[in-house]
């Protein structure tokens, strides 16, 4: 008998329907029953070429096909774990000092700006943001009336000039403090050609910086040029917490999953975390699946407001 399941099937259709017809030819059968015929053995050669040779290499084959791995239990219960314990929370009216004491050595990073060298590279003022503006920054400044802004990814400060303008407006005292290691993404110098770059030091903080001296906001914001990870932790270890936190840093999902959690940590009681990219392609599922994922595990309601996400209680 041949053994179908090791040969090329359209093969062993072929030979086996050739040798079956000419069968029926001499033994003078009628063409419907020698084609009823065909048709059920193509359906038996179809079916045996379908099951599994070795069930070893179809689960082989699944695996390195999906993304859909169960991971082990240990792993699962990994991701879930960041800092539990924040230290005891800071006034806001010592927030600013403990920055400047443990980051910028008691200095104003200000100081001294713009260094002659640096000058010449800047350009007055060059903002670019994305959704930077958007009715979200107002609605909830008005609603929080906060002390404490961190915002995850500044770029050039748009928001952050904006969250600025409009506490100012509102007559508080605000401290912004920025998270970003103003090294934007591979390829930035490409896109914005403006930005200038000395042996591949792109002046996004210097043109950041720049941005915010020109709008007069140096008291209001405060800058802390490192990776979100990081910084996020020690601020949960200085025991600065914000009453708002906007996140827009990272956009795929393990960038936004590791800085949603770390910054809820940071939350004073009543306050609002949100972020961007909720409804943008920019999003490329990574924001929206952590944000949900996150509002999911620590039940929450996920709430848009244009572009954006924020997060509130179920
Ligand atoms: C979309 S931009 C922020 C835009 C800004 N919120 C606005 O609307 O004006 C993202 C920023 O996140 C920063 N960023 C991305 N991943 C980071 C990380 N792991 N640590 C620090 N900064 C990061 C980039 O340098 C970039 O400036």
């Amino acid at each position: 008998m041949i053994q179908y399941s090791n040969i090329d099937f359209p093969a062993a259709v072929i030979t086996a329907t050739a040798k079956i017809t000419s069968a029926f030819h001499r033994r003078g059968y009628t063409k419907p029953a020698a084609y009823f015929v065909i048709l059920l053995l193509s359906y038996y050669l179809g079916y045996l070429s379908a099951v599994p040779k070795n069930p070893s290499d179809v689960r082989q084959q699944h695996y390195s096909a999906t993304t859909t791995v169960n991971p082990p239990p240990q792993a699962a219960v990994d991701h879930y774990q960041f800092q539990t314990q924040c230290a005891t929370p800071l006034p806001s009216h010592l927030v600013r000092q403990t920055i400047l004491t443990r980051i910028f050595n008691g200095t104003s990073p200000y100081h001294g700006f713009p260094q002659p060298h640096i000058k010449p590279l800047l350009r007055q003022k060059r903002i670019k943001g994305w959704g930077s503006t958007g009715a979200v920054f107002k609605n909830l400044i008005n609603k929080v009336r906060p002390t404490t802004v961190i915002e995850i990814g500044t770029f050039l400060g748009a928001s952050a000039i904006h969250m600025a303008e409009l506490t100012r407006q509102l007559g508080l005292d605000t401290q912004i403090l920025c998270i970003d290691d103003f090294r934007g993404w591979p390829g930035l110098p490409n896109q914005f050609r403006d930005i200038k770059m000395i042996n591949g030091d792109t002046m996004l903080l210097y043109q950041f910086i720049q941005n915010v001296v020109q709008v007069n906001a140096t008291e209001a914001i405060l800058f802390l040029p490192f990776s979100t990870g990081s910084t996020l932790d020690r601020l949960c270890e200085w025991g600065v917490l914000a009453d708002l936190i906007e996140v827009d840093a990272g956009h795929d999902f393990h960038s936004a999953w590791s800085d949603i959690n770390r910054a809820y940590k940071l939350l004073r009681p009543g306050g609002v975390i949100f972020g961007h990219d909720y409804f943008t392609v920019a999003d490329n599922r990574g924001v929206r699946r952590a944000v949900n994922m996150f509002a999911r595990v620590n039940g929450l309601r996920v709430k848009a407001d244009g572009q954006h996400w924020v997060l509130g209680s179920l």
